[in-house]
């Protein structure tokens, strides 16, 4: 896989392309293919959400897909498939509403590790300062620990080693599951997170792994090889493969009359051109 070789103090990393030119889908697939992320100038700005199924349609996304934890009533006012992310006072959402940090992690708290393949965030207002989002190579970062330390590697992939809790207060629910695995076609994917929502088991896989696995990982998320801050402007869109990549956010501030807006949709596809 192109992007375990993947070093993302390449400045070519973050040069977006221009949704407007006629091989932009294969562009993008290509940045997809080799990072695990595209950066796009939309045209014209209009709506959001058509903006954004632009964008899905040429990378033969599918229709967006609503993640397990909000098909319950408790939740249901998350359940768009464009879902508006900005600070609310008036909203308990601990990702969507605050102005805060956000810690590695990847989207889909319930869903099966490789099942939400695709992420977009579309910027319509940046923040009046922070807010970047932030993007962690994580399957590479694996990969090398697999050289390096076979026995802790191999504890991430105990399908019991790391929980996972809703954070909601309305909603007390959790998955368990690997933090890395193989998919049907044998290339690595990621589910991790390492947030507010992880209880990890270290009685999984060989005595230690876990916690050797958990430093490297940690250590790997601050090597700039590896990590990567993206400052959207408005107009343009973010796509990256949540079973690829792990990501985070920057605290932010706005200015009461500026909200910091990205609207979001996740996919069970990955990208793919004709
Ligand atoms: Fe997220």
């Amino acid at each position: 896989m192109q992007q375990l070789q993947a070093d993302f103090r390449d400045p070519e990393c973050v040069q977006p392309v221009d949704f407007t030119e006629h091989d932009a889908p294969n562009q993008l697939m290509h940045n997809l293919e080799g990072r695990g992320f595209a950066v796009a100038t939309m045209a014209e700005p209009g709506a959001p959400d058509a903006t954004i199924t632009s964008l899905s349609a040429a990378l033969r996304l599918g229709e967006p897909y609503i993640p397990a934890l909000y098909r319950y009533a408790e939740t249901k006012d998350y359940s768009a498939p464009y879902s508006d992310i900005r600070s609310d006072t008036k909203d308990e959402h601990p990702g969507f509403s605050t102005t805060a940090g956000q810690a590695w992690h990847v989207d889909g708290l319930l869903d099966d590790i490789g099942d939400i393949k695709t992420t977009i965030l579309y910027c319509v207002r940046a923040a009046h300062r922070g807010g970047d989002t932030l993007l962690f190579n994580s399957l590479a970062a694996f990969a090398e620990l697999r050289e390096k330390d076979p026995a802790a590697a191999e504890t991430l992939l105990s399908p019991k080693a790391l929980n996972r809790r809703s954070t909601i207060p309305a909603i007390d629910v959790n998955a368990t599951g690997p933090v890395f695995s193989v998919d049907e076609k044998g290339a690595l994917i990621t589910r991790y997170t390492d947030n507010e929502t992880c209880t990890w088991n270290f009685s999984a896989g060989p005595p230690g792994g876990l916690r050797r696995a958990l430093a490297f990982l940690r250590a790997a998320s601050n090597n700039p090889r590896y990590r990567l801050a993206v400052r959207l402007a408005p107009g343009q869109a973010l796509i990256f493969r949540n079973d690829r990549l792990s990501h985070g956010r920057q605290p932010y501030e706005d200015k009461p009359d500026a909200r910091r807006h990205l609207v979001r949709a996740l996919y069970a596809s990955a990208p793919n051109t004709p």
